[in-house]
């Protein structure tokens, strides 16, 4: 539509994403911008708590969350790419060539944790409780990347977004474990305040996460082919 498309021409999108989500939200900027040469973007990226606080105060145009808040807070948001956590060693670590993997035997190794807050963190220890299970934290992280430095350091295992490995090439130090209910399948939700009425470039923009979303699908297949290691096991 002319009307549209005007609109489109000139605009400005604040958006704000939870911390994991960096790993791909500024490559998505970036190639809307490159359809959409009049746009001006915005991108904060913060914790989960701070983005609920912004999504209530209204501050941003959109948010990108791991998982929709509990609390109630009137929300629009849709799903629109997968979001799968995997159990990650030191490629040298004597399980990363081995099938099926209890979580149990995950319990007895040193584990890297993200900071409180984090909703992966939150995701983790629900699934060792669930299985009657405590996980042996030895180390608390508030970044992805400092965990994956851990774990080149070989100071244990964690639990991470595929999105966070898609740098890592073949010959990368890290493998993901083949464990027993991983990967946990989690999701990216795109969200806004119910009632908020949308610029024409926030709904062009949340259109357009429906197609990146199968493309971030195709990157993580390839991040996880180049990662695996228990295939070569045999
Ligand atoms: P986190 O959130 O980076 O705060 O752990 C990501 C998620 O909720 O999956």
């Amino acid at each position: 539509k002319v009307a549209d498309l005007k609109g489109l021409k000139r605009g400005y999108l604040r958006l704000c994403v939870i911390s994991t989500a960096k790993y791909f939200a500024p490559e998505v900027l970036g190639r809307f911008c490159q359809q959409h040469a009049g746009v001006d973007v915005s991108l904060k990226v913060t914790n989960r708590d701070r983005v609920f606080e912004r999504l209530l105060a209204n501050k941003d145009d959109l948010y990108i969350l791991g998982q929709t808040p509990d609390r109630e807070i009137d929300l629009c948001s849709r799903v629109f790419a997968p979001n799968p956590l995997y159990v990650v060693a030191h490629r040298d670590h004597p399980l990363a060539r081995e099938r099926a993997i209890p979580l149990a035997r995950i319990a007895e190794e040193h584990l890297i944790m993200r900071e409180p807050g984090s909703g992966i963190r939150d995701v983790v220890l629900q699934t060792f409780e669930r299985a009657g299970l405590r996980p042996h934290v030895r180390m608390e992280l508030g970044s992805n990347e400092a965990i994956k430095h851990a774990i080149y350091g070989k100071l244990g295992l964690s639990i991470l977004s595929l999105h966070t490995l898609t740098q890592e090439g073949a010959r990368s130090q890290l493998a993901l474990l083949d464990v027993e209910g991983f990967p946990l399948q989690r999701q990216w939700h795109v969200a806004h305040a119910k009632g908020k009425e949308l610029s024409v470039v926030t709904s062009a923009f949340i259109e357009f996460l429906d197609a990146e979303g199968e493309q971030l699908a195709r990157q993580l297949d390839k991040t996880r082919a180049r990662l695996t290691r228990w295939d070569a096991a045999a």
